[in-house]
């Protein structure tokens, strides 16, 4: 998530599903969340292609679809930079590989006069399903990843849908910081770390993976849905061993880790509460208010995990948090070195892919 949510952030996440393979490392048998009875939506790609649909109706139901996508020209990046109707269709083409079956054979059919038009098609939706999802993704601006039910991030394939933040390419960069130090510290590496705000589960789980034998991560967030979501993505990748997740807000569900964490990362809501309503209308319509806003400044929640970080790391425990960009970074330092320098040390401003000063890492001493 970042600032430039208004300029940037739905062509960057689809930049991000561009790059992206389009398969999970792993789906095992699922079990419910454990703290919520709230069922968390399975991804379209997941689903049983219980569906069978005439080629005829699926080519009709295309050209129906790629006609509105291509009616939208250039109409949404006028009014808030959203995507063109280049972005769009090629999310129709994401669209078929996961709702088909077998797209390769389809993709070779579209648009060709067939011979044989009552040739069916196996599907994991329902023709009339696809109809109402396109129609969401153009004209309620509802972000291509909760029609599909799922992002790429790093290599992984993570659920999500209204409620959960759309995890972002820029955060990937956490796990990277993290995986240098754990490179360079076996004791951090089979500690307890801390990812609050976890949203999709996207960091729990790209540091989970990284800790060596006895490391384990605690995954915690406000919202029940998050919190569903998280252990929904935790389970299919089958770190239930590795990972904890717990509901509550930011240091409360962590009282017992106090001075034991090993490692604490965040990227918490940053965007100022004025902004929110310039946003592309993909995020600020539809993705979750409590993961966007961080109050007037941006700031609240970020000064609160200082305060976290002093509390819960122990000695020569690390901390990294995302920001919005430079002049929080700044805002972020200099509260540290003003209140928390008996504690926080080796304070780093560091830059996201696109050279942004984006995150905030230091030390406990
Ligand atoms: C910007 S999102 C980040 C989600 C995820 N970590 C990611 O990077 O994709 C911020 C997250 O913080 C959570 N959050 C907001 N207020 C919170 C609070 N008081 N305590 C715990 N989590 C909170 C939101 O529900 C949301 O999931």
């Amino acid at each position: 998530m970042k600032l430039t949510l208004t300029n940037h952030t739905f062509s960057t996440l689809l930049n991000s599903s561009l790059i992206n393979l389009r398969r999970p490392f792993c789906s095992s048998s699922l079990s419910s969340s454990p703290s919520t009875s709230f069922k968390p939506k399975v991804p379209i790609f997941l689903r049983p292609p219980i569906y069978s649909t005439k080629l005829s109706d699926l080519k009709k139901w295309h050209n129906w679809a790629k006609n509105i996508a291509s009616s939208i020209g250039s109409s949404f990046v006028q009014s808030d930079n959203g995507p063109d109707s280049t972005i769009l269709c090629r999310e129709l083409k994401w669209f078929i590989e996961d709702v088909v079956e077998d797209h390769h054979s389809v993709f070779s059919h579209m648009g060709v006069k067939d011979n044989d038009e009552n040739e069916r098609v196996k599907m994991r939706a329902d023709i009339d399903e696809l109809y109402c999802l396109w129609k969401q993704r153009i004209e309620d601006r509802k972000p291509f990843q909760y029609i599909v039910g799922c992002e790429h991030w790093k290599d992984l394939v993570l659920s999500v849908q209204e409620g959960v933040l759309i995890p972002r390419p820029e955060t990937e960069l956490i796990v990277e910081l993290v995986s240098d130090v754990l490179s360079k510290n076996d004791d951090l590496k089979r500690g307890v770390w801390a990812d609050l705000g976890t949203g999709s589960g996207a960091l729990a789980i790209g540091i989970g993976r990284i800790l060596g034998n006895g490391g384990k991560v605690i995954a915690s967030d406000l919202s029940p849905v998050a919190v569903a979501v998280a252990a929904y993505n935790v389970q299919r990748y089958c770190l239930q061993d590795k990972i904890e997740i717990r509901e509550g807000s930011w240091f409360e569900p962590l009282k017992d880790m106090e001075g034991k964490l090993a490692g604490l990362v965040s990227n918490p809501p940053y965007i100022p509460s004025n902004d929110i309503s310039g946003l592309q209308a993909e995020v600020g319509k539809h993705e979750p208010r409590v993961a966007l806003d961080g109050g007037i400044d941006g700031m609240n929640a970020l000064l609160h995990l200082c305060d976290g970080a002093d509390l819960l790391l122990k000695s020569g425990g690390f901390f990294a948090f995302e920001t919005n960009g430079e002049k929080q970074c700044r805002e972020l330092v200099d509260y540290m070195k003003s209140n928390r320098s008996a504690s926080l040390c080796d304070l780093e401003i560091l830059a996201d892919f696109a050279g942004i000063q984006r995150f905030v890492i230091g030390f406990h001493r």
